[in-house]
């Protein structure tokens, strides 16, 4: 293996960077030449092949930060459609042509989906990203749990019964996804602040976070200390949150709700309105749930009590939302998902060199071990009807009558997250944040550097 291509898919994370960097300093150790595509699998269907040398003479190129968000290659949420054959057949012949012998797709799943119809042409892994933590499974067998049902909006048509009643940490498969750790200590740092002004203000504040049909990063949330946390797996009892945000009101005078954004009340019907994405796992793009859930939660409460209780404003000036937004997803990523991104992007390479076709690297956690790397075939992610699904929130993670992460759901959170933020971290903030420098000198993007040394195909 002399040559290989890595690109970014998708949505971006604050770890791609890292996941990048460790690709190509194993690939410098293994004398790989490494070249970044431009703008994921749009850099692929462009008949220019827009690439970057990232390590000439086998040393990494500076634009190269594993502490810098986002991600230098770019990111796009194209897609090849398997069924697109024509275009297929143009993109191995143009492959060869940049003389690439393997290809590294960073990505989650629709990822997977875009990389599989490429991994029949040549070689293909994936390192994983998603600040969703929703690539993986909760243990091995899972896929086989999905039936066929009724077509349900987010959940690809089929369902699952969920067979086991709880699961052990150990066999979950991808025990976190690089992107998540980040955005959840930039959601918990949302909620304390927003909970000192609902405090003041003796107001019910709902936070909005991403996620989508997932409920990981509001299970995260919970370092942020909010007095309810819903997600999406979870479906709402209305009168039972009625009754506990009243509950909370009435003892603490404010209420802090966390709502994944792909909740559903108890028919099945997601609060939030959607509109369709582009890529080919069917993720689908939610908003609104904060939003929804207000207007409902104002609508049983009504004026009067807020009013009975000498807080003389309406439901609708007492119950505010917030969504925490893209800040989840962009910025300097922290130690935990550095360090395991550059791991697994390392691994990445591995897998390449060892031939492992249509494989993702994944990181697993055991209570002998700690966090190691390992590997899976993609196709094992799959359910019996070929899909794969965005993996869900167990049951046993989380209280529904509490509307809390369960005792199982605190341990595993705190497996990965207790140190997963370093000192370097805080001294960062620390120099950074108010660095003197910053005001004389315009944002450098990384865009206009890296522009200099794309490539194109002739
Ligand atoms: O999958 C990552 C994610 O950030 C989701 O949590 C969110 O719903 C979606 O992407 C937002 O996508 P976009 O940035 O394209 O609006």
């Amino acid at each position: 293996m002399r040559r290989i291509g890595i690109l970014t898919a998708g949505g971006d994370t604050p770890a791609l960077n890292a996941t990048i960097y460790g690709a190509v300093e194993r690939a410098n150790e293994r004398g790989i030449e490494v070249l970044g595509i431009i703008r994921g699998f749009a850099g692929v269907v462009d008949p220019r092949l827009p690439h970057v040398r990232l390590n000439p003479l086998r040393s990494t190129i500076p634009e190269l930060d594993p502490c810098r968000g986002g991600t230098l290659l770019g990111a796009s949420r194209t897609y090849v459609d398997p069924a697109q054959t024509e275009l297929l057949n143009e993109i191995k012949p143009r492959l060869a042509q940049l003389g690439i012998d393997g290809l590294i797709c960073i990505g989650g799943d629709g990822t997977i989906n875009g990389m599989q119809p490429l991994s029949e042409m040549f070689p293909c892994v994936l390192a994983p990203k998603t600040i969703d933590n929703d690539l993986g499974l909760n243990y091995i067998d899972e896929p086989s749990e999905w039936v066929l049902e009724h077509d349900h909006p987010g959940v690809h048509g089929s369902t699952t019964a969920h067979a086991r009643e709880t699961i052990a940490l150990e066999d979950m498969i991808n025990f976190a996804t690089p992107g998540y750790a980040t955005a959840v200590y930039v959601v918990v740092q949302g909620v304390e602040r927003i909970r000192t002004t609902a405090e003041s203000h003796r107001r019910i504040a709902i936070i909005e976070v991403m996620g989508r049909d997932s409920g990981y990063i509001p299970l995260g949330s919970s370092y942020g200390q909010p007095d309810i946390v819903l997600i999406p797996e979870s479906p709402i009892d209305m009168d039972h949150l009625e009754h506990r945000v009243a509950e909370l009101y009435d003892m603490q005078k404010h209420v802090v709700i966390v709502v994944g954004e792909g909740v559903r009340d108890q028919s099945g019907r997601q609060l939030g309105a959607q509109t369709k994405s582009y890529d080919p796992a069917g993720n689908v793009v939610y908003s609104g749930a904060a939003e929804e859930l207000k207007r409902l939660l104002a609508m049983r409460f009504g004026d009067e009590f807020f009013g009975s209780r000498r807080k003389h404003e309406s439901a609708d000036s007492v119950i505010f939302t917030r969504k925490v937004g893209h800040t989840q997803r962009g910025g300097r990523p922290i130690k935990f998902d550095r360090f395991y991104a550059a791991q697994l992007g390392g691994k990445a390479v591995d897998l390449i060199v060892e031939n492992k076709n249509n494989h993702l690297a994944t990181l697993q956690w055991s209570a002998e071990k700690g966090f190691y790397l390992d590997s899976l075939p993609a196709n094992k992610l799959r359910d019996p009807f070929k899909r794969i699904h965005p993996r869900r929130v167990h049951p046993s993670l989380y209280d529904a009558q509490r509307f809390q992460p369960s005792t199982l759901g605190k341990e595993y959170l705190r497996t990965m997250l207790t140190n997963a933020v370093g000192a370097e971290d805080v001294e960062d903030i620390r120099m950074s944040t108010f660095s003197a420098g910053k005001l004389s000198s315009r944002y450098q993007s990384v865009n206009l550097d890296i522009h200099q040394r794309i490539e194109v195909l002739r």
